[in-house]
């Protein structure tokens, strides 16, 4: 089968991350996380200290932009992608709320977007590529041959990544996430920068009261119907 993009948009902790790292595997696609790289980005701003408590001086982040350097590779051993900023491995800290608390200001500056957009179409350029995050289909990718637009209720998600920070332990409460998540959605959705919206062409999956497993095997349907 020749091989195609596939984009994957949607809300924060819709399980993008689950169903394009799946995907990636049962049909030996690359996955590319990109909200990683704006979360390594964020790291970057809060180290040198471009944030005061929660506000963001844009303009010395993109003074420095040039010293950024995010890399994503692929770990055999863990079967998963680590976050690499400036050679660091990075994958640990950028899932942990302050970055979490922090990224959407960071993913809102035009600079930021138009260097990651560019690493993100280099990595797509051959194809066989499974990417998430808000404007792939949009903007990143616009030409996929199949979009997705994931969706799930707020209770869903916040439940879901509440389980995945008590199991990396760290003690945060269900309004907290919450809160975070509804913050997060209404930045990604209203800033002027690439906001999150569906493609014309995307399918809609709203994964709410559906299983994993049922739904890699919707996804895959989707995928079949493309001509080998
Ligand atoms: O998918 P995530 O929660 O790891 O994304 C982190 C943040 O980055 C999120 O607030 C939205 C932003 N983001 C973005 O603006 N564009 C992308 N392509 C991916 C993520």
């Amino acid at each position: 089968m020749s091989k195609i993009n596939i984009a994957i948009d949607g809300f924060s902790s819709c399980g993008k991350s689950t169903l394009a790292k799946q995907l990636a595997q049962h049909i030996g696609y690359v996955y590319v996380d990109s909200g990683a790289m704006y979360r390594a980005v964020t790291l970057f701003a809060m180290r040198n200290d471009f944030f005061t408590k929660m506000d963001l001086n844009e303009a010395q982040l993109i003074a420095s932009l040039a010293q950024v350097e995010v890399r994503l590779a692929y770990d055999s051993k863990t079967q998963s992608q680590i976050t690499f900023l400036n050679n660091e491995n990075v994958e640990e800290e950028i899932r942990k709320m302050p970055v979490s608390q922090r990224v959407s200001q960071v993913a809102v500056v035009k600079e930021v977007r138009e260097r990651l957009v560019f690493l993100q179409q280099q990595m797509a350029l051959d194809r066989g590529v499974v990417m998430d995050g808000r404007d792939i289909g949009t903007v990143v990718m616009p030409d996929a041959e199949l979009k997705i637009f994931m969706t799930a209720s707020p209770e869903v998600r916040a439940k879901r990544r509440l389980d995945e920070l008590e199991a990396k332990g760290d003690k945060v409460s269900f309004d907290e996430v919450i809160e975070n998540l509804k913050h997060r959605d209404h930045i990604d959705q209203t800033r002027a920068e690439s906001p999150l919206t569906q493609a014309d062409d995307a399918r809609v999956l709203d994964n709410s009261k559906i299983t994993r497993e049922e739904q890699l095997k919707l996804v895959k349907s989707w995928i079949s119907l493309f001509p080998s």
